[in-house]
């Protein structure tokens, strides 16, 4: 498929085979059909490398922060529980969500995470905070129990 772009015309023409569509550039169509070769163009690039939340490095484009931030907002979730953790960054995303409402805790699964990101996770003063007021509290022995039994996840809140 291609997509040509005029900027002078102010056209997007999306060919595909023999059928030959343009459209007004300045289209939600045109955005849609954009954005959707923006995502790939980034995720192929690892273009969600390049980004950080309160230090810790973050693999997310920030379009989709805004979207999760009003997921949160609008749910106000008790917990938020987050399956892989990594470097730290998306669990720290989302206890600085819980602490600028005032509410919910964060509980971050991961298998493995670098020694060094593990300490400086744990160092970090926004998840010092949440911790000492319990907002990020021992993930529930349940998980612990689930987790020796499938051998497959390691909690590590
Ligand atoms: C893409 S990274 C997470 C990125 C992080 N959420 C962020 O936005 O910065 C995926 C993580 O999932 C973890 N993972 C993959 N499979 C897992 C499993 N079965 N149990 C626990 N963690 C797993 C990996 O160890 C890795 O750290």
């Amino acid at each position: 498929m291609k997509l040509i772009i005029d900027t002078a015309a102010r056209t997007l023409t999306t060919a595909d085979g023999a059928s030959e569509r343009t459209q007004p550039l300045y289209s939600k169509e045109a955005w849609e059909a954009i954005s959707l070769q923006w995502v790939r163009v980034g995720w192929s690039l690892g273009a969600y490398y390049n980004f950080s939340w309160f230090g810790r490095p973050i693999l997310q484009l920030p379009e989709d922060l805004v979207r999760l931030q009003e997921v949160v907002y609008s749910l106000q979730p008790d917990v938020i529980v987050e399956t892989g953790v990594y470097r730290g960054g998306s669990m720290m995303f989302h206890a600085s969500l819980c602490q600028a409402l005032g509410k919910g805790r964060v509980i971050g699964i991961d298998q493995r995470i670098p020694p060094a990101d593990r300490e400086a996770i744990e160092r970090h003063p926004w998840l010092h905070a949440s911790r000492s007021s319990k907002a990020i509290p021992s993930p529930p022995k349940s998980w612990i129990e689930w987790r020796r039994s499938s051998g497959r996840a390691r909690p590590c809140w």
